[in-house]
This record gives C-alpha cells, sequence and structure tokens, in this order.
C-alpha cells in the first residue's frame, strides 16, 4: 500500500539502501526535503516501509513547463524486484499528472537504467560520476 510519508520516515531506507548504512540518519536529508510542493512516497508491505522516494519542484533547462525531480529512490533488498518501486513510480506519475506537472526527472545510477526505462523515462545527458557512488544519467518522463 503505498502512503504519503515524513521526510524522517524515508532516512533509515535512504541510509541503509542508498549510503550502505554509512551515514548518520542526520547526513541522509537532503536540503530539498522540505521545499515547497515536495512530497515524500512509502510503499508498505503489511505494516513495514520497504520502498522510498521523495519528489520536489525543479525544472530542467531545456524542458518546458512546469517539473518535479525524484530523489531518494530505494527499496529495501529483500524486497526488491517485486514490483514495489514500479508501483510507487506509478502512483506518482498519476499524483502529479492530477497537478497537472509536465515531467519527472531524476539523476538516476546506471545500475537503475531499466528500472527507469520501464517505466517511460529517457536518457537526457551524457553520462557523469557521482563521487563515491558511481556512473549516473539524467532521465525524464513527460507526465502531462
Ligand atoms: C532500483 C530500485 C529502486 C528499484 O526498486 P524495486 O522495488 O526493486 O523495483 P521493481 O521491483 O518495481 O522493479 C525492479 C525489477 O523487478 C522487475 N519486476 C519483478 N516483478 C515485478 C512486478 N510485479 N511489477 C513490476 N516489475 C517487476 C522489474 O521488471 C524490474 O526489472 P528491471 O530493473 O530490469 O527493469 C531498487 O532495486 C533499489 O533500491 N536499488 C538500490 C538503490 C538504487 O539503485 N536506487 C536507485 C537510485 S537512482
Amino acid at each position: 500500500m503505498i502512503k504519503f510519508i515524513t521526510a524522517e520516515e524515508t532516512l533509515p531506507i535512504r541510509n541503509e539502501v542508498l549510503r550502505e548504512g554509512k551515514l548518520s540518519l542526520n547526513e541522509c536529508r537532503f536540503p530539498s526535503d522540505n521545499n515547497e510542493g515536495a512530497f515524500h512516497l512509502g510503499n508498505f508491505e503489511e505494516n513495514m516501509l520497504v520502498t522510498i522516494a521523495s519528489f520536489h519542484p525543479q525544472t530542467v533547462e531545456g524542458h518546458i513547463g512546469s517539473g518535479y525531480q525524484l530523489r531518494g529512490m530505494a527499496t529495501l533488498p529483500g524486497f526488491q524486484g517485486k514490483g514495489k518501486g514500479n508501483q510507487l513510480l506509478n502512483f506518482a506519475v498519476v499524483y502529479l499528472r492530477g497537478q497537472k506537472i509536465n515531467y519527472l526527472w531524476c539523476n538516476a545510477r546506471k545500475k537503475a537504467l531499466n528500472f527507469y526505462t520501464g517505466l517511460g523515462f529517457e536518457i537526457i545527458s551524457d553520462e557523469f560520476d557521482v563521487p563515491g557512488i558511481g556512473p549516473h544519467y539524467m532521465m525524464y518522463v513527460k507526465i502531462y
């Protein structure tokens, strides 16, 4: 089941899945977490939070209309590959379309490319490196 959650609730999974458990929870906050219009989604299995993602208004140069950036997309290891991430992003796309937001974009880890292309995202940048994390692409999906 997908629910709106707080930034606070995303921190343990951000740390475990995206930062290899190396940071304090406070260090897992994004500066954009409390931006105007920002929201956070969780996908729950029974009562356990297993997938998270965060969204905030942010346009990309060269793209027309209103945009949101997706950050901190993660599923706990034992629950990956079961469609939890796919369900959550589909929910987000329908929600944002309802707000007449034109597109969603993210800096996607190369390893997660197939996950995003499966949801209709396209690559919109050359490959770039995020120090300590690895190769990334900017990816974009038009939603409205
Ligand atoms: C990338 C990540 C967020 C995807 O979340 P997930 O919950 O595993 O995603 P899904 O299960 O919806 O999709 C993953 C794969 O399972 C497959 N899958 C299996 N059962 C599925 C179902 N019932 N419905 C949809 N897809 C399903 C999908 O086809 C997909 O394959 P693909 O990656 O080759 O396209 C997750 O694997 C993760 O946290 N990885 C580590 C952190 C990371 O890289 N995050 C992304 C940062 S950009």
